[in-house]
């Protein structure tokens, strides 16, 4: 077996599972879980119905690439949303479908590092579990940006020793991030692009939450629109990821894509022939009508942002917890041990929170999850209004 495998953390949920083992909550209260950040708000039915009608297509192989159309309409979206120069994404050599966000930032490690070096992946921290196990796997070693209240949740690139960067062949960026919400601000992005270009390191910036913003609030800037703030429209180390999975609660389309820099592009496709990877021609035909329509984001965005309203407004007295710049997670301090908090409030509320130790590492003796926990407000408002409640009421008892 490859030994890397061994490396392989357990999942959060596996831990989760766990943790609650032996608990048997109030069997009159319904569970509400809160724990994980799978869409719940209904798929569009154009989408659906989009998926139905080109089912015919399965009696062609699909190409690795993907549809011209399909690249097309995702090459127009992203210049409309980050108001990019005109013709700046060439839908040719700039962009690729991909499986879900998932499996490309998976991939992506596997096509990047140089396992000749010592290799260095960096990441934040806490963070989405795939980074970690992508640079393992890919024989790296992962190197961990703590994000926490003192550096307003987003990695403070400026804590980083020279010779880290140095080693550093990847850096894994999620804005707005899972679990903290934080957006990277334009200055911080550009920073970390000069670094890239002093270091000789390639940027991944995992936006899969970029268009869960609050409702006429603006919108989160991404990778590619600080680049272009530079003057740099050929992305040069730049590679973003994109998803259907939040933007158009269409978790099981498994439908995202890769965008930037064309010569990274050439040789991840090169990676994806052999690894794969295509997507189906339904999944595209669909996809491709979900990015060309806007309607549906801005009634989701909506619904989230009623969620985080009503949920803050009941918990934000008795926790401290802040809005999110973006995303649909809470990001709530607790009072004593993250896990112990989860427990109870499994135990009495049957409602289930994720652990923000679960999601991160201990550096130099110190985890910066520990202490909080992530609440994912993905179930229907009335769901979200009443885990508020039945939480307030254990805060309140303790
Ligand atoms: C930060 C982050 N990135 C990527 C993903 C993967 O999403 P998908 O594969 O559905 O695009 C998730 C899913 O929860 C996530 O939280």
């Amino acid at each position: 077996m490859n030994p890397d495998l061994a490396r392989l953390q357990p999942y959060p949920f596996e831990r989760l599972a766990k943790l609650f083992s032996g608990i048997t909550p109030p069997a009159a209260l319904q569970e509400i879980s809160l724990s994980i950040g799978e869409p719940r708000h209904a798929t569009p039915g154009f989408i659906t119905e989009e998926v139905i009608t080109h089912l015919h297509g399965l009696s062609n192989y699909p190409v690795t690439r993907g549809s011209a159309a399909l690249r097309a309409a995702i090459a127009g979206w992203l210049v409309a949303r980050f108001a990019l120069p005109a013709g700046s994404i060439d839908p040719e050599t700039m962009v690729l479908p991909v499986n879900g966000t998932r499996e490309a930032l998976f991939a992506f490690a596997q096509c990047i590092v140089d396992r000749s070096k010592t290799a260095l992946v960096a990441m934040p921290n806490p963070f989405y579990q795939i980074y970690e196990g992508a640079a393992l796997l890919a024989g790296a070693e992962p190197y961990f940006l703590n994000t926490t209240r003192a550096s307003a949740y987003r990695p403070d690139l400026d804590a980083v020793a020279r010779e880290v960067w140095q080693r550093c062949q990847l850096v894994y960026i999620c804005t707005p991030g899972n679990p903290t919400g934080a957006v990277m601000p334009v200055e911080q992005l550009q920073q970390l692009v000069r670094l890239a270009d002093e270091h000789d390191f390639v940027i991944a910036s995992d936006e899969c939450y970029s268009e869960i913003y609050p409702d006429g609030g603006s919108a989160p800037v991404g990778l590619l629109s600080a680049a272009a703030g530079m003057g740099r429209t050929d992305f040069r180390r730049c590679m973003v990821f994109h998803s259907l999975s939040k933007r158009s609660n269409a978790p099981g389309l498994r439908s995202g894509f890769v965008a930037g820099d064309a010569a990274l592009i050439a040789n991840f496709l090169r990676y994806r022939t052999y690894h794969g990877c295509a997507m189906p021609p339904a999944t595209q035909a669909a996809s491709r009508r979900a990015w060309e329509d806007e309607q549906h984001v801005v009634e989701n965005r909506r619904l989230y942002t009623r969620k985080i309203t009503e949920v803050l407004d009941i918990l934000a007295p008795l926790l401290d917890v802040q809005p999110p710049d973006a995303g649909f997670y809470l990001w709530a301090h607790t009072p004593g041990d993250d896990t112990e908090f989860a427990r109870a409030l499994h135990a009495q509320c049957n409602v289930t929170v994720l652990p923000g130790s679960f999601l991160s590492r201990p550096v130099a003796g110190k985890n910066p999850g520990q202490g909080y926990v992530r609440m994912a407000l993905v179930a229907p408002p009335e769901d979200c209004v009443e885990a508020a409640q039945r939480i307030k009421a254990f805060l309140i008892a303790r």
